[in-house]
């Protein structure tokens, strides 16, 4: 619905303008194959038969991450295979499945997403990375995970450093996942993603999930 100025406004009775955004965002989403299956509640916090602190701590962050994302940002650092992706799909599922448009995407694909837009650009002649680069930076919640996979160039890093500073300056809700060490990238971008009046930052120390016996997953 139109409000009166004439602005898209979800309906309070149908939620048309919510799902129109969620579809429009999940169009470049990673949530995809096993992600959509994975919660909260299949996120196991126990470890050697014993409840894990670096796994309940991780939980608990997304969780509240999840339940008040406004003007939040949640950084997640570990190494592979401890539950960092997991945890990002069972935010972007949670807020989604409550009505909030949030985009999981992984750094990777978001650099793809924009290479796609300047050759489709260069062949069509029609804008288009700039109207990509404003969905990745105004989405209601972004959830960036896997940064630092990318191969860096200072294209990448401008990218990165564009898409976060908008969203920092603007409070807007984002969670950050990578296993890179946050010293190691660009200092306006480690700086800010450790700004303890936005950000929390949590450490996931937690081992390789997929070497687990079977009996303990
Ligand atoms: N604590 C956990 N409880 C349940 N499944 C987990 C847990 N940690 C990891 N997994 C599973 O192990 C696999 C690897 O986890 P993933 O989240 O991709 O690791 P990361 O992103 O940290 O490298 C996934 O299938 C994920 O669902
Ligand atoms: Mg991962």
């Amino acid at each position: 619905m139109l409000d009166a100025e004439g602005n898209l406004k979800p309906c309070p009775q149908c939620g048309v303008a919510q799902k129109w955004k969620i579809k429009a965002v999940d169009a470049y989403s990673s949530r995809m194959g096993a992600a959509v299956k994975q919660t909260f509640f299949n996120f196991k916090t126990t470890f050697q038969g014993k409840e894990d602190e670096t796994l309940t701590d991780c939980l608990e962050a997304a969780e509240e991450f999840s339940s008040h994302p406004d003007a939040r940002w949640l950084v997640m650092v570990g190494e592979r295979g401890n539950g960092k992706s997991h945890l990002c799909a069972a935010v972007a599922n949670h807020l989604i499945a409550a009505g909030t448009a949030a985009l999981f995407i992984t750094m990777p694909d978001l650099l793809a997403a924009l290479r796609q837009a300047m050759d489709l650009q260069a062949n069509t002649e029609q804008e288009s990375y700039t109207g990509r680069m404003q969905t990745f930076k105004t989405a209601p919640v972004l959830i960036l995970d896997d940064l630092g996979a990318e191969g860096r160039s200072d294209w990448s890093d401008s990218v990165l450093f564009e898409l976060l500073d908008f969203r920092y300056r603007n409070r807007l809700p984002t969670m950050i996942v990578t296993n890179c060490a946050l010293d190691a990238f660009d200092p306006r971008v480690a700086s800010r993603m450790q700004d303890t009046a936005l950000s929390t930052v949590v450490e996931n120390s937690a081992p390789d999930f997929r070497k687990r016996p079977l009996s303990e997953r």
